[in-house]
């Protein structure tokens, strides 16, 4: 092992063991056994407390500030595996011996390449695009490209001698229904002899379906962001691990096995974390038998906001705002007076320290240590953190979460702000398919109710009369 990556292995589990320490006297897990259902629970706004289903997948305890994956500590996860070894185990239920882990890279490696996905989302305003919004649109082209879904049969005759002119849009002036407008590229010639390029799916609800989103996502984001920088994607590198193809792609260098290696670990560190937002919402999808491409768009959708995966890059536009460690005291307390957020801190599971910002924010520091353009935000960062634990931690048990300090390392590693969600996304993916994958072998649609508030027995009025 590299001599940096060995001091951080050292590092995180000296954090773990002050972690266990900290929070020792914490009472002991319930409710992590099999229960019989229907189950009585008293449920708060937000279905807060709510239980969605069984899982074996993760488990977070907010008291303890425990963050499992498969029966393994987050803290473990991060000292001794990479992404690859992590995805498998979320996936599979344990991790990978030696060949079982060559033969999953190999297959991820494959799907790393999105040809005609790529050529088809440089013909659409990217660049103007949300990224989030983005990546979205770019996996309903891989399941157009490698899926089987949407049979062949469907398509109208038409639709090929349409693609042999790529400048025309067909259109009918008086629709008859049956020719809808379309515009398709030709395949290209170096597609069909790529040999390496992955057999069509024929459906999109399995493992297979996955792990192409699992890499899929990953080159999606990259090309987006390059897009955005007003470049053309990078190919990725099938001699790199998946954090540093991922940098790769997104910043055109190769990173140091420091910054290969925090990658990792941030990609481990949010790749599941229950039964989040954008988990449930990429689950519910699944549930009615919609595919997985569909509920991993339902996540993104659910990730994209500020109150979930959004809220990384808040953080940072928070700290610039602030612009000095000596006006952080002054900025709190006017933002607890106002009953404002302050982005990057509190959580709705965790009453203690989250464990993933305890890892992130420790690696932030020896990134920045490189890093003169973003040391300063990071010294604000820690004032910041000293100033809001002082006021509301004891008092409402809010700490760090781990968006605050997620967004400053992906700054030293080259990433713009308007990608840190979907940098988010991009390790989620896998949470949010093996908890698909998990749910579907005993599905059951997700059918909550609203408690109905409103009035009964109105009487219509004609639309004359209503004011
Ligand atoms: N800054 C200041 N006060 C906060 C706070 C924050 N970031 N997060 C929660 N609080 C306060 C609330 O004002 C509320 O106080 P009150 O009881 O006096 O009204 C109390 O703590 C409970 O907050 P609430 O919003 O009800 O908690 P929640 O469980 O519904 O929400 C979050 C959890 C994560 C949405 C919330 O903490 C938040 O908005 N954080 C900032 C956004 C963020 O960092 N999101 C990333 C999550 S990983």
């Amino acid at each position: 092992m590299h001599e940096e990556t060995k001091e951080i292995t050292d590092i995180i589990l000296e954090l773990a063991q002050r972690a266990r320490q900290e929070t020792s006297m914490e009472p002991e897990p319930e409710l992590t056994k099999s229960v019989q259902w229907p189950v009585q629970l008293t449920i708060g706004p937000g279905l807060e407390g709510a239980i969605a289903c069984e899982s074996k997948i993760g488990y977070v305890n907010g008291t303890k500030g425990w963050l499992v994956y498969r029966g393994y500590d987050i803290f473990d996860l991060c000292a001794h595996c990479t992404f690859e070894e992590v995805t498998y185990l979320l996936l599979n239920g344990s991790l990978p011996d030696a060949r079982e882990l060559a033969s999953f890279k190999k297959k991820l490696i494959r799907y790393r390449f999105l040809n005609k996905t790529l050529r088809l989302l440089v013909g659409f305003p990217i660049e103007e695009m949300n990224a989030m919004g983005a990546l979205r649109l770019g996996i309903n082209m891989m399941r157009q490209e490698f899926t089987n879904i949407d049979k062949e049969e469907a398509r109208p005759a038409t639709i090929d001698a349409i693609g042999s002119d790529e400048d025309s849009i067909a259109m009918e002036t008086a629709p008859k229904g049956d020719i809808r407008a379309t515009y398709e590229f030709k395949q290209s010639e170096t597609d069909k002899k790529n040999k390496g390029r992955p057999k069509q799916l024929d459906d999109g609800h399995g493992m297979e379906a996955c792990c192409h989103l699992i890499s899929g996502v990953s080159t999606l984001t990259a090309a987006i962001a390059k897009i955005h920088q007003k470049h053309m994607p990078i190919e990725p590198d099938r001699n790199l691990g998946h954090a540093a193809n991922l940098l790769y792609m997104m910043t055109g260098k190769k990173p140091t096995p420091l910054e290969e290696r925090i990658m990792d670990i941030s990609l481990i560190l949010h790749a599941d974390h229950g039964m989040n937002a954008s988990t449930f919402a990429s689950m519910v999808v699944a549930s009615t038998l919609s595919d997985v491409y569909f509920s991993v768009g339902a996540g993104i959708g659910a990730l994209n906001g500020p109150l979930h995966g959004g809220a990384n890059e808040q953080v940072l536009h928070t700290l610039m705002e602030i612009g000095d460690p000596g006006r952080v005291k002054s900025w709190v307390d006017q933002t607890i007076a106002d009953k404002g957020k302050i982005m990057g801190f509190g959580h709705r599971v965790y009453k203690a320290y989250d464990p993933r910002a305890r890892i992130l924010g420790t690696l932030a520091k020896l990134l920045v240590k490189e890093n003169k353009k973003v040391k300063p935000l990071f010294d604000i960062a820690e004032e910041l953190e000293k100033e809001v634990v002082s006021k509301l931690g004891a008092q409402k048990q809010i700490f760090p979460n781990v968006d605050f300090y997620s967004g400053i390392t992906y700054s030293c590693l080259g990433i713009d702000p308007e990608m840190f969600t979907a940098i988010f996304a991009v390790s989620r993916v896998s949470g949010w398919t093996s908890r698909v994958l998990e749910y579907l072998e005993n599905n059951r649609i997700f059918r909550p109710r609203a408690l109905y508030t409103g009035e009964f027995n109105r009487k219509i009025v004609p639309i004359n009369q209503r004011s």
